[in-house]
Order: C-alpha cells, then structure tokens, then sequence
C-alpha cells in the first residue's frame, strides 16, 4: 500500500514537471514561424534544398533510434518490474554475449555510416571548385560593417544589396577588407566565412524570386549586429533591367534643391570616401551611384528613407556603434539638400 501511494506520488510530481515544461516551452515554438527572415526550414536554393534534405534524413534515423530505446526501455520497465511467486535469485554478475557484443557495435556503426555517406557527399557537392560555366559571379568584400559588391561580367559596383536572377547558377567570391566575417544567407545558401587575405565561396542556384534576408554571423567588432545585406532574386528580366541602370553611371542632378545637394556633396568630406560613379571615386566607403535604388542604408540595418538618411549623416555613429563615418556637422537646408539628392539617385 505504502508503494501505492508513493509511485502515485512520483506519478503526480512527473505529470506537474511535464505539463510545466511544456507550457513554458510553447514560447519558444514561435520561433518556428515560417516568416522570420533567418529561417532555415525555408529553402530558397538548391544548395539549402539539399542540406534540409540531409537534415532530415539526420531527424529520420535519430527519431527511429530514440523509438526503439523508449520502447525497450517501457518494455523493461513493464514485464521486469515486478514478478509474482517467490524472489530469484539474482542473475549472474557477469555475463557475455558475443552476438549481442557484435549487435551493438554493428548497430550504431551502420547508423553512423548512413549519415556519414550523405553528409561527406553534400560537403564535397557545396566545395564546387570550377563554378558553373554560365554562373553569374559576385565578389564580395566584408568591411566593419558593411558589405561590397562587384559583378565584373556586368561592370557593377554597389553595397549591401544584391540581386540575382531566379534559376541562374550564383558564385559568390568572398573575402575581407580587415576581419573575419561570416556570409550567412539562411534561406538560400548555407554560411561562409570571410577572411582576410584568402578567398572562400559559396555555389548555388537561386529557386524563387522574391528578397532574402542575410547578415554577418561571425563576431567582428562593435557592430557585428548591424552588419546585415538583402538579396533580391529577380525574374531574369528583372534582373537585366537591374544590372543595366547600376552598371550606368550617376543620373544627372535636376532641379534647385538636388543640384544644390550634389554641390554640398561635391565640396563635403563625402568623396574621399564614396564613388558616386561620374562624380567622385572614394573606394573606403559604400559605392552610392545608385544609392536610392537600395532599400536599406548603413549595414542594411535601416530603412532607406529621406529621415533615415538626414539621421544618418547627422550622427553615424548614434545609429551605428563603431561606424567609421565621421558626423559631418550639416544642418538645416544643406542637410536636407545632401538628403533629396542622395535619394534621386535612382
Ligand atoms: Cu562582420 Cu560580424
């Protein structure tokens, strides 16, 4: 009666420790929204296609091992836990089994090597080392805390946002300007590192159109948090348009207030630092040619909207901890002049 009571007992404290566990956990299954931007059960790509298939061949055999131990040990539990009649007496101390010796090393040994041939194949078909023959090719440069943009097929030159046409094979070149960063685009292709003085890729065929999210995974100094991109895959049209006005120099100012503001920015400490292409040729600094074309400003960390930018030159480093702009102490009409003609370009 006494070991009634007590297995009753530990029963009740279980099932008050379980359903606590579970309901403090439910938070957290909002993570597992499809919408969040650095969700990787959506794959945009061929290359995370891949990896989630191998993810869940992984789930699969581990899901199949934690059945089969539960099961056994439920089992055990149940049949051996008490026996009527009159005690044994124990079984031996030592005992050996040569089948069953074979069995449990036969066992997780197949279970490693299933998961191990997958997963060697997916590592070697992510290492392309010749990129496709008609792969669109983007070089990237990480800096603190912004990202460069070359595609030298096209003669183009831009920061922080990249497009790419849908179904085209995709390389990006990657290396740093000063530390190690990590290039992680969770929906389309896996992560990279960006290290100074040697170059990495990444090999991938974009699968649907539509923006992607992707930011710097590897910390790398005050700013890592704000050290964010967009990758927009386009409709192969879209994206000839695309690279056709960015491989175009700057538009030329027009009207009173956008041409005063080209003027402040031609006598500003803007160009040592910036190319507006036509205009000036600072290489430090984001390339701002087509600056207005580009949703985000400053690490594509913030919307691209005239406030943002009046902000932002204000007082960089309020928005950006750490950011190497210099506040360059515009105000009033000079400043909302840079701002209308950094928007007009398109
Ligand atoms: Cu670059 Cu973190």
């Amino acid at each position: 009666m006494a070991r009634a009571g007590l297995m009753a007992c530990i029963r009740g404290h279980v099932e008050r420790i379980g359903w606590s566990a579970m309901l403090a956990m439910l938070p957290l299954l909002s993570a597992c929204s499809l919408k969040f931007p650095a969700n990787t059960f959506v794959a945009h790509s061929d290359l995370t296609r891949a990896i989630q298939g191998l993810y869940w061949e992984v789930i699969g055999w581990t899901t199949a091992i934690l059945i089969l131990v539960c099961a056994l040990v439920f089992l055990i539990l149940f049949k051996y836990s008490t026996r009527p009649g009159p005690e044994k007496k124990p079984p031996p101390e030592e005992f050996e089994s040569l089948t069953l010796e074979i069995a449990w090393i036969a066992g997780p040994a197949l279970v490693l090597l299933l998961i191990a041939i997958p997963s060697i194949r997916l590592v070697f078909a992510s290492q392309q080392v010749a990129p496709p023959p008609d792969a669109l090719i983007v070089e990237i440069t990480g800096h603190q805390w912004w990202w460069e943009a070359t595609y030298p097929q096209y003669g183009i030159h831009t920061a922080n946002e990249f497009h790419l046409p849908v179904g085209r094979p995709v390389r990006f070149v990657l290396t740093s300007a000063d530390v190690i960063h990590s290039f992680w685009m969770p929906q389309l292709g896996a992560k990279r590192d960006v290290v100074p003085g040697h170059t990495n890729q990444i090999t991938f065929t974009p699968t649907e159109t539509g923006e992607d999210f992707g930011e710097c995974a590897e910390f790398c100094g005050t700013s890592h948090a704000n050290m964010r991109f967009r990758v927009f895959v386009d409709t192969k049209v879209g994206f000839d348009n695309w690279a056709t006005n960015m491989a175009s120099a700057a538009r030329p100012a027009v009207g009173g207030r956008v041409r005063a503001g080209q003027n402040i920015f031609a006598t500003s400490a803007c160009t040592p630092c910036h190319t507006i292409r036509g205009f000036s040729a600072g290489k430090i600094a984001p390339d701002l040619t087509h600056f207005a074309t580009r949703t985000t400003l400053a690490g594509g960390s913030f919307a691209n909207t005239p406030s943002n930018v009046a902000k932002w030159i204000t007082n960089p480093e309020a928005m950006k901890p750490g950011a190497q702009m210099p506040a360059l102490g515009l105000r009033g009409p000079e400043l909302t002049d840079l701002v209308a003609y950094l928007e007009s370009l398109k």
